[in-house]
């Protein structure tokens, strides 16, 4: 962030600053600091005390740019690992029960089964009563669980085959519990028991939870149907205060209204902070899933920004010719390929077109050390996303503008009231040429009009 925290880095900021316009150096210092009010509440977990005085700071800066607003709240299931782990021959190895496991601490001999996990697989040791032990890979989670537990094993180990942690879901219900290993972990494991199975203590530890989320939307009173829906989530992760991650997107949805207050576009946008992002898209699908259908399908575009806080290429993903209008808006900013990681997939899956602003790989990504972004950089993608909105409104101005309309006229020929329509273009007026008594409606505009 640009805090002078040494003595030349005040210096520099004392040359620079006053060289930059000094509305440039207000914007890009009201969005470093609403980073940085957003960070100081700790890690935004969806459903936690830290969350909620978010959503209060957002709804308070929406409220005092100008705009109602509504904090709509949604539920869903949260599976939650309390610790789990695997004990034998006297060492403990940690590691993450897999999401959907049973919540179950057996201790029985501990079996390494050679191979994935297939049904063939089991058949090579003897399970039965067994906690038995499988590398990951091939076939899901939930086919080796289930495999696993027809073959009578009362746990299930799996070591992970890629470098890390392994933080899986099991996408089904099992009846037996299911922990992941490190492949640093539980490589000699699956070496040792192979030779001589010990006893083990398998130890999942989880819980189910009801999570309450909250999306903050704004938008000026008495606007209902926006051309332009523009998005940000402001949850992180646990252990993660979650600057880039997603306070500066958020900060830039937010500075985005601020700008756009007092101007006719204003009229056009709603603006959400969405929740519950981190916990697999639940706010902006809760948002869709609301929504009467025939307002998400007027929606002309989603924008979403997502780690838009570091790193100084800005990139575009999403529906082509939206990539294409943030290219023409600015031609600094460069396509990339849309990874679908975050909330606009919510409406993409609806059919509506989205735009993702994104800045590129955080070495601090969902991790302790993501505390500070570049404001100057917030500033830049709000211009971007200005000229865009823009850009956006203007296209669905002339769309409106393109629409034909229909004239009827009721007109007496032979002594009888015939009911004439004409399909008018914009600029087209009624053509008595064109008015031959019909009751059919013509499909197309009068020629020559
Ligand atoms: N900000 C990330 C999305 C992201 C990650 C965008 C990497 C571009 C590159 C988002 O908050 C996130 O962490 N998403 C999850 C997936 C989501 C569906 C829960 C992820 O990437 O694991
Ligand atoms: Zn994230």
């Amino acid at each position: 962030m640009l805090i002078a925290s040494t003595w030349w880095q005040a210096a520099l900021a004392a040359v620079l600053i006053p060289i930059m316009p000094p509305d440039v150096v207000e914007r890009s210092s009201r969005s470093g600091a609403d980073v940085r009010a957003l960070v100081a509440l700790g890690p935004r977990v969806t459903g936690t005390s830290a969350a909620e005085q978010a959503a209060a700071y957002l709804t308070a800066q929406y409220r005092e740019a100008g705009y109602t607003t509504e904090v709509q709240t949604f539920t869903y299931p949260k599976f939650e690992d309390l610790g789990s782990s695997l004990s034998a021959a006297g060492e403990r190895l940690t590691g993450r029960a897999l999401s959907g496991s049973l919540a179950a601490s057996p201790t029985a001999l501990l079996v390494a089964v050679p191979g994935v996990g297939q049904p063939a697989d089991f058949e090579k040791a003897s399970v039965k009563g067994a906690i038995v032990v499988v590398r990951r890979g091939q076939i899901p989670f939930l086919a080796k669980a289930r495999n696993a537990t027809a073959a009578g094993a009362v746990g299930l180990v799996i070591v992970n085959s890629e470098p890390g942690e392994l933080y899986g879901t099991l996408g089904g219900e099992v009846a037996i519990p299911v922990l992941a290993l490190s492949g640093k972990r539980g490589s000699p494991l699956l070496v040792n028991s192979e030779q001589a199975p010990t006893r083990a203590g398998l130890v999942v530890d989880t819980r189910k939870r009801t999570i309450t989320g909250r999306n903050v939307i704004a938008h000026l009173p008495g606007i209902s149907r926006p051309d332009v829906l523009l998005g940000a989530h402001y949850d992180s992760v646990p252990d993660a205060p979650g600057a880039n991650d997603n306070a500066s997107g958020t900060a830039v949805v937010l500075e985005l209204a601020r700008r756009l207050a007092g101007t006719t576009l204003a009229d056009r946008v709603w603006f959400v902070a969405f929740d519950g992002e981190e916990d697999g898209l639940q706010g902006s699908r809760d948002f869709v899933n609301r929504a009467e259908s025939a307002w998400v399908k007027g929606l002309k575009g989603m924008l979403n920004f997502d780690m838009v806080g570091i790193n100084d290429k800005l990139l575009v993903g999403g529906s082509s010719p939206l990539v294409a209008v943030a290219q023409a808006a600015d031609s600094t900013v460069s396509p990339f390929r849309d990874n679908g990681l975050s909330d606009h997939r919510s409406f993409t899956a609806q059919g509506v077109p989205a735009l993702f602003f994104y800045r590129g790989q955080d070495p601090n990504y969902h991790k302790p050390g993501d505390t500070s972004v570049n404001p100057k950089l917030l500033e830049a993608t709000t211009e971007v996303g200005l000229e865009v909105v823009r850009r956006l409104v203007a296209t669905s101005q002339q769309d409106a503008l393109a629409q034909p309309l229909v004239r009827s006229k009721r007109m007496l020929a032979g002594g009888a009231l015939f009911s004439h329509h004409q399909v008018l273009l914009p600029g087209q007026s009624w053509n008595a040429g064109c008015s031959t008594p019909t009751w059919s409606w013509l499909q197309q505009p009068c020629a020559g009009a």
